[in-house]
């Protein structure tokens, strides 16, 4: 009786991995020191605009529907509280128009979760208004970047209209 014995050898290559654990390591991240490095870690110089509401002019979007930037000083207003939100005496869509700032868009007047209208009252999860919008400084970017936005027209480079674009085709 011949006992016929085929064997599988099955091999696996592991490849070495390549991270660099090395903390200390210049190349790790953006500041170019490593993480247990406290010297380096003081913030950039960056200007913010001293300019008033009213004096101060819009740079366009960085892409269509981006949370524009803020083009005025924002030390006296900050910060925002449950009882004090100074950005809205201004933004507030029934003032707006009066003072000669943005009205806020139709997005911030709408609950995303119930699906519905906030009516005059901007929605919870827009009141924290510096949590997306940041002002407007001569800082300089870390890393070139190349991207260059298009906009559907050129009333997009200055206006949002993110709500439009997510009801677009919706019955
Ligand atoms: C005293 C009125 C006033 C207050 C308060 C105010 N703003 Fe403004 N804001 C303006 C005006 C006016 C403009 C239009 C540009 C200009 O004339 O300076 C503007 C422009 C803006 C823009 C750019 C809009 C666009 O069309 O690109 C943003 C974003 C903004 N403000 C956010 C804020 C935030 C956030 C706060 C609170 C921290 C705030 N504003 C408080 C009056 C005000
Ligand atoms: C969760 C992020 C978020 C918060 C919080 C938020 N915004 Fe915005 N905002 C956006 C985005 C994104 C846009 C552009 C797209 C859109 O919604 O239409 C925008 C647009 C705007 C515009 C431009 C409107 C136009 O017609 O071009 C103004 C002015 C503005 N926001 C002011 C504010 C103020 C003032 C607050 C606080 C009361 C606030 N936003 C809170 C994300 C935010």
């Amino acid at each position: 009786m011949m006992k016929k014995k085929i064997v599988l050898a099955v091999s696996v290559f592991l490849a070495a991995c390549g991270v660099n654990n090395d903390l200390n390591s210049n190349q790790f991240g953006l500041r170019k020191a490593g993480l247990e490095n406290e010297n380096k870690v003081s913030l950039i110089e960056a200007n913010y605009t001293n300019l008033q509401p009213g004096e101060s002019h819009r740079f366009e979007r960085s892409y269509e529907n981006a949370p524009p930037l803020i083009p005025h000083a924002i030390e006296d207003m900050l910060p925002i509280t449950k009882d004090n939100n100074t950005c809205l005496s201004c933004h507030d869509k029934a003032i707006a128009k009066d003072v000669g700032a943005t009205p806020l868009p139709a997005s911030h007047y709408y609950d995303f979760r119930r699906n519905k209208k906030t009516g005059n009252a901007i929605s919870d999860t827009r009141f924290n208004c510096t949590q997306c919008h940041v002002p407007q400084s001569d800082a300089k970017p870390l890393v070139g970047n190349s991207f260059k936005p298009e906009f559907k027209n050129d009333k997009l480079k200055n206006h949002s209209n993110l709500i439009d674009v997510i009801n677009e085709g919706v019955k």
